[in-house]
């Protein structure tokens, strides 16, 4: 079997051999009507009827693995797609580390596996039910149809994960994928699994922050488990990687986009202080301030989707050699870490300082460690925009322990700058940190749709690009086809 080219003959498009695993293909077959009943349910809402330029994968060679054209997205070709087989691939870390990789699940970490794909699974259709009121108010048909990309792809992500319960985990895998139907983003009764993705996103600056912040702790969660020894999972994160560097792009440039317009705006308005706020909202941009605010937040809290930073979980699945460390081929160590440390940033008497933490209980901690660094790229890139046009303010990523809700410094106020707060000092300058009420409001009134191609809301400059190389006035969504 050719595992570059896609079969798309069937109802679900793979590159697995689904038609010759009659079992799996028809356990996926019977779980089709539902994912289409959740998505009409909770996908993007009031556009399911209207053209959407898309891109779908139509191979997993990483140089050509993409076709583009107009689909109506309930009709999108969701599929399961695997990165190739390494021939005599070995598992890379823990204590079977050298041994063949596995291409069944090792019994005796079934139960672990399991729950890592539970987990990423339900991360997948939660972030599509949190941005699913956005498409009514994007700020162009270019936005609007980088939402989508993102939004079928992560509907993509749930069937790659719902394909190894399904195929891997027997009765208990089947249920799994259904529960993954069934829970949803912010409900008090079924929520989904972790914090973030129980958040609103109320506005396109949280979506472009979510997809750069957010997003990204998919990147790392994915390239920690693409280390995997069990080789069907190492080989769906390949390919999801593939995908999901699209969605942080959208976000990266997004939040580029808005800072350039405010810059643009008031530079032309001759504005000058960053921190003149009324004067810079009455241009119809977003005051730096209050991108940072919104920085402040997304980043946040998405620093306690990494866990605890001592976590015997996080010990044991590195360990069984289930998930590695972020890039775990290109470290130079021993790969099982059994005796090494590894500094860890912790409340000590009331002062925040690092302590080495054995490197194995420690993992989270690392992993958060590297998303920082790559955090930090593209905040320099935006700061850039800002400098390039001569306004005096920069974007900072605040301190890990300001604002968190999970691990060493949940219990702890602490500033964007590491100092810890009394209580009453933190309620005072909480809206100094994060977005305020009126912070809110004000960008909910900016969000007026601009449904015309080649226009823009007043807050967003251009892209320096179009999607596929279009044209600025190409129609990226044919709504009125509804
Ligand atoms: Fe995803
Ligand atoms: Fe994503």
């Amino acid at each position: 079997m050719n595992i570059a080219a896609v079969d798309y003959d069937g109802l679900i498009p793979n590159n697995v051999g689904l038609g010759q695993d009659v079992r799996v293909k028809r356990a996926l077959e019977k779980w089709h009507p539902g994912y289409i009943n959740w998505w009409k349910d909770m996908g993007p809402e009031g556009f399911q009827e209207s053209l959407v330029y898309l891109r779908t994968a139509v191979s997993v060679d990483p140089k050509g693995w993409a076709k583009f054209d107009y689909v109506r997205m309930p009709e999108y070709r969701w599929g399961v797609l695997l990165a190739p087989q390494h021939d005599g691939r070995r598992i890379p870390f823990g204590t079977h580390k050298g041994e063949d990789a596995w291409q069944e699940v090792p019994g005796e970490y079934r139960a672990m596996l399991r729950r890592l794909v539970v987990i990423q699974g339900d991360t997948e259709p939660a972030s599509v039910e949190q941005q699913r009121h956005l498409g009514k108010t994007a700020p162009s048909l270019y936005d609007m149809r980088n939402l989508f990309q993102v939004n079928v792809e992560e509907g993509r992500h749930l069937w790659a994960m719902v394909y190894l319960l399904q195929k891997y985990f027997g009765t208990d895998g089947r249920e799994e994928a259904e529960a993954l139907l069934e829970r949803r983003s912010g409900d008090p009764d079924t929520p989904r699994m972790l914090g973030a993705f129980n958040e609103k996103t109320p506005d396109w600056l949280s979506f472009f922050m979510f997809t750069y912040f957010t997003d990204r702790d998919g990147k790392m969660q994915l390239e920690a488990l693409a280390q995997s020894g069990f080789d069907p999972l190492s080989r769906t994160c390949r390919f999801m990687l593939t995908e999901e560097a699209h969605h942080m792009f959208v976000g990266e440039t997004g939040v580029t986009r808005v800072i350039q317009r405010t810059c643009e705006a008031m530079k032309q308005a001759g504005i000058e202080d960053p921190y003149d706020i009324a004067r810079v909202r009455k241009l119809g941009v977003i005051d730096l301030p209050t991108i940072q605010k919104k920085a402040n937040l997304h980043f946040s809290l998405t620093l306690d989707l990494f866990g605890n930073e001592i976590s015997t979980n996080a010990a044991n699945a590195f360990h069984a050699g289930l998930k590695g460390r972020f890039r775990e081929d290109r470290l130079k160590d021993d790969h099982q870490l059994e005796s090494g440390t590894y500094p860890v940033l912790r409340l000590i008497d009331g002062q925040i300082k690092n302590e080495d933490a054995p490197a194995l209980s420690a993992l989270n901690m690392r992993l958060r460690d590297d998303y920082v660094v790559d955090c930090n790229v593209g905040v320099g890139r935006w700061n850039k925009v800002i400098a390039d046009l001569g306004i005096p303010f920069e974007i900072k990523l605040p301190h890990v322990a300001f604002h968190r809700h999970i691990g060493e410094f949940s219990r702890t106020n602490v500033d964007v700058d590491g100092n810890i707060l009394s209580p009453a000092e933190w309620t005072e300058r909480r809206t100094a940190y994060l977005p305020s009420e009126s912070d809110k409001d004000f960008i909910e009134s900016l969000m007026q749709p601009q449904f015309e191609p080649a226009k823009f809301a007043s807050w967003i400059a251009p892209p320096k690009v179009g999607i596929d190389n279009k044209p600025g006035d190409f129609e990226y969504v044919k709504i009125a086809d509804a």
